[in-house]
């Protein structure tokens, strides 16, 4: 679904990632591992278009991407959530989730002025869709909440409605589950193996190895913006590149 090929990205002559490459298959669940400034952030951002990659190609479903800008991305059919959150701290819940659909539920401001019927169902249907994701996570009872006053948790999870809501082909996570106590992790896992179930494409960034080796197909590894690894879990685990570069590290931390 995704191919990376020989993806570069320089900050000010700094490289932040050198020559990645590597597929997201369709219906899998792909994890992106590394330690802290590996690069998995400026990953996601140079594939979503927030940022643009110094050379190599993205193509997404057969179309080079690694030079649209992010709203063009996104109207292709990916999503994704923030490393750092980016709700709209004013709005409430509901319309925080809602503005994960504008893309495809988009009109001109003549027509929504209007308010041709056709355009009151189409209202109707997002709202019902923004409620249903609102409940996937839990969150039905907080619907009419401004988001600025959630909870840690709730706002995490506020994003990931909002991510899915509008049912992408393909969903990037950057760090769902980092701030979250163990049993919203639990519950953030089960809902992204429902997702992929579902028959949904991820591309998942997660410090939490637990819940990585549990629910990933597939593991790449970053370091220094450099690709190192790639496989099922258990081969990951046991590369010995892996082991020093990664695993390491966080029990010499820990
Ligand atoms: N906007 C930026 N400007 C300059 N350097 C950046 C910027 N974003 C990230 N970096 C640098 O790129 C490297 C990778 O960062 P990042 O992608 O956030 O890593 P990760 O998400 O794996 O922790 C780091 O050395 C970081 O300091
Ligand atoms: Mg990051």
């Amino acid at each position: 679904m995704l191919q990376l090929n020989s993806v570069c990205k320089n900050f000010g002559g700094l490289p932040a990632l050198s020559d990645v490459s590597f597929n997201v298959p369709k219906g899998q669940l792909t994890a992106l591992i590394g330690p802290n400034g590996a690069g998995k952030s400026t990953l996601i951002n140079c594939i979503t278009g927030v940022l643009t990659a110094s050379s190599g190609s993205i193509i997404f479903q057969d179309k080079e991407i690694a030079e649209l800008p992010a709203y063009e991305i996104s109207r292709l059919g990916i999503s994704r959530t923030f490393q750092n959150l980016r709700l709209f701290p004013r709005l409430s819940v509901l319309d925080n989730v809602l503005t994960g659909l504008t893309c495809k539920g988009g009109r001109s401001m003549l027509m929504a002025m209007l308010r041709l019927p056709y355009l009151r169902h189409r209202e109707r249907q997002l709202k019902l869709r923004s409620l249903e994701a609102l409940d996937r996570f839990g969150l039905s009872d907080k619907i009419n909440w401004p988001a600025e006053v959630l909870a840690y948790g709730d706002k995490k999870r506020v994003e990931l409605a909002r991510a899915t809501v509008g049912r992408p082909d393909l969903l990037l996570l950057d760090e769902p589950v980092a701030g979250l106590n163990g049993e919203e992790t639990a519950a953030v896992g089960e809902q992204l193996k429902l997702l992929r179930r579902a028959g949904h494409t991820l591309l998942l960034v997660e410090h939490d190895m637990d819940l990585v080796m549990e629910i990933a197909d597939q593991v790449v590894v970053l370091d220094s913006g450099r690709c190192i690894a790639t496989g099922t879990p258990d081969e990951v685990r046991r590369n010995p590149l892996v082991l020093e570069a990664y695993l390491g590290r966080v029990e010499a931390t820990a």
